[in-house]
């Protein structure tokens, strides 16, 4: 991204004068696949990608909204920031609904973001423009909430405002990403730990099968709902808040309770992941990559056989991804259905990974890949 282009576009729309800069990552998550909303634990990192907000305040009311990604622009007065507008202006209109909840009312301002996350690719395109939003503003109005505040506050706007259900997973990674480096997070406490990312000769590829999430928020919403009811029915015997509770020894002796076949398996596979995700972060800091190769595996077939939300094209990229020597493990990464996968490839075969892959997924599936060699950056922030 050309800072100095982006200045321009912004003086372009709205004068020349004083501007800030913020700036707020995309994430991928390493293992720990729809745990985050179950109490579980999860290994994500922030991306050098993502979102730049150019900002400036006005002395009127009124907000100014545009995007270098999209058409739709609007002019909004502060006391029109309310739930219904479909386009993207819903994710930062949340963020500062969620300031003005906490009393600090909206000010009228400039804005012009500009990102360079595919979108819908499932690296969390959203949650980066509502962290980038929420930084920004949290220095506007001098609200000094810390950085842990907005990423809940972020979360909380897509809940509310966007109507996702989703769990604290992007928003934090995107918040509190720390440079190459993986955020080994408990999403019930929000403890972490920063686990320095030692890929000794090795590199994350992510690739993205471009097919587009379509269903994706009523699928993911839908896989919710599946896991309260097993909570519930597992509560009956034994008190539990959340599946991530058990572990796979104990989920053996209550899962008789879970008669339906399909919550049965939904059940089955967060209490797995959960278990994975420890023994991957165990892994990783050993150094013991194979081993964390074949986690990320298990991981992907436990979500496309038990969890079921890969779909055709992650499982086809899996496949061919796995099927290339010096490739330690391949998995869908994000809410899946669509979006991208992550791979564990030897320096050396990243290039013939790129060319085999992309042309073996391109004959079966039909849809022109990307792939992105992943750099692990910093979380939101100020650009100086
Ligand atoms: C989406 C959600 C996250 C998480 C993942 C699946 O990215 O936003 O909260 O549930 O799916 O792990």
């Amino acid at each position: 991204m050309n800072i100095e282009t982006l200045k321009k576009q912004f003086f372009n729309l709205y004068g020349e004068g004083d501007c800030k800069i913020y700036f707020a990552p995309g994430r991928v998550n390493l293992i720990g696949e729809h745990v985050d909303y179950n109490g579980g634990y999860v290994f994500p990192c922030a991306l050098s990608f993502g979102t730049y907000l150019i900002l400036r305040e006005r002395e009127d009311d009124s907000i100014f909204f545009s995007s270098e990604n999209f058409e739709y622009k609007t002019r909004i007065s502060t006391s029109e920031i309310k739930k219904g507008n479909k386009e993207w202006v819903k994710y930062p209109m949340g963020v500062l609904d969620q300031f003005q909840k906490r009393g600090f009312k909206a000010k009228g301002m400039e804005l012009l973001f500009s990102g360079n996350i595919p979108n819908g690719a499932g690296l969390s395109s959203s949650a980066s423009v509502e962290l980038v939003m929420s930084v920004a503003f949290n220095e506007l109005a001098e609200a000094n909430l810390d950085q842990i505040e907005l990423v809940k506050m972020s979360q909380k706007a897509e809940n509310d405002f966007v109507g996702v259900n989703c769990g604290i997973m992007d928003q934090f990674a995107i918040g509190m990403g720390v440079k190459n480096h993986v955020l080994a997070l408990n999403c019930d406490t929000l403890a972490y730990d920063i686990v320095p990312l030692k890929m000794d000769g090795y590199k994350l590829v992510i690739g993205n099968t471009n097919k587009q999430r379509g269903l994706a928020d009523s699928k993911y919403n839908e896989r919710r709902a599946e896991c309260e009811l097993a909570v519930e029915l597992i509560d009956r015997e034994q008190k539990i808040d959340f599946l991530c509770e058990l572990n796979n020894e104990t989920f053996e002796n209550l899962k008789h309770l879970l008669k339906n076949d399909v919550i049965l398996r939904r059940a089955k596979h967060v209490v797995s992941e959960n278990q994975r995700v420890f023994e991957a972060i165990d892994a990783l800091k050993k150094g013991e990559l194979e081993e964390f190769g074949l986690l990320m595996n298990a991981s992907h077939d436990s979500l496309r056989d038990d969890y079921e939300v890969t779909g055709v094209e992650l499982d086809t990229m899996v496949e061919e991804a796995r099927k290339i020597d010096d490739v330690l493990g391949s998995r869908m990464t994000g809410a899946g259905f669509g979006g991208c996968t992550v791979s564990l490839v030897k320096d050396e075969a990243v290039a013939t990974f790129i060319k085999t892959v992309g042309e073996n997924y391109k004959n079966r599936v039909g849809l022109e890949p990307d792939f992105y060699v992943a750099e692990i950056g910093d979380g939101a922030k100020r650009l100086e």
